[in-house]
């Protein structure tokens, strides 16, 4: 990918909104719908149930820092999100220019399927079956509500520390209050799939340098350098 062009005002914005955006996540605990955004806005764009509230408490932050696009904000939003979390530092690079039409005919992934669909998904984006796992340990932060997508609870013990404590839940099995999607069990069943889960919950380092290389990559989908 060549490197996006950006001016030094743009920089100087991105680094204030970068100390904005920490603040926000710290004061309001919105780590986890600052990341489920920042997913969801490379392949979907328009209705997805909850992220309007994230949206919407980023536009100030896009008011005092007009030039930033939304798009490379709202990527901001979730690399800030992971790091002030516990997790790993992924590399942003500003650049991405707003569009209204989506580039690609991207749709969410269907919570209630399996490993089929999961590739179907994710290899039309470019992506492998690593990132497909490390991208599923972005679970380790938040939860499901019930009136957003029917399902309910979080995935792990500590849902505002971002870690591979989700890997680790995954490989025992059910718990009492924990939710496990069909998509989360089809990392399981796959044994090319499971490999990884195996890796991740034994090696947080691993699982580290792995979602943050992933993490950068579905970031940087349909990105047009300007
Ligand atoms: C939440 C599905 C991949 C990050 C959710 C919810 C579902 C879901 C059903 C609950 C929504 C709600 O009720 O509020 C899926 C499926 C995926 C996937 C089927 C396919 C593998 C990802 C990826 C990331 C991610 C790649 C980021 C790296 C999140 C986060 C939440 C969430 C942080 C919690 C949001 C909150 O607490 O409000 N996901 N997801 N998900 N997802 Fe995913």
């Amino acid at each position: 990918m060549a490197a996006p062009v950006v001016d030094a005002e743009y920089l100087r914005q991105v680094d204030r909104a970068r100390r904005a955006l920490r603040a926000l996540i710290a004061s309001k605990g919105c780590a986890p719908i600052m990341l489920r955004l920042a997913k969801a806005d490379e392949y979907t764009h328009g209705s997805n149930a909850g992220l309007k509230i994230a949206i919407d408490l980023l536009e100030p932050i896009k008011a005092k820092h007009p030039k930033i696009t939304y798009a490379d904000l709202y990527q901001l939003a979730g690399v800030v999100a992971v790091e002030v979390t516990g997790g790993p530092t992924v590399e942003f690079i500003p650049g991405r220019r707003d569009s209204s039409v989506c580039p690609r005919e991207g749709r969410l992934p269907d919570a209630k399927k399996g490993a089929p669909h999961l590739r179907d998904i994710f290899y039309r984006m470019g992506l492998t079956d690593k990132d497909i796992v490390a991208l599923s340990g972005g679970h380790s932060l938040g939860k499901a509500h019930p009136e957003r997508s029917g399902f309910d609870g979080a995935w792990t013990r500590d849902p505002l520390k971002f870690d591979n404590s989700y890997f680790l839940e995954l490989l025992k099995g059910e718990s009492e209050g924990l939710l496990k999607l069909p998509t989360d069990k089809a990392l399981l069943d796959d044994p090319e799939f499971r490999r990884y889960v195996e890796l991740y919950a034994k090696d947080e380092d691993a699982f580290f340098k792995d979602y943050a290389e992933s993490h950068k990559k579905l970031s940087e989908l349909g990105f047009t350098p300007r």
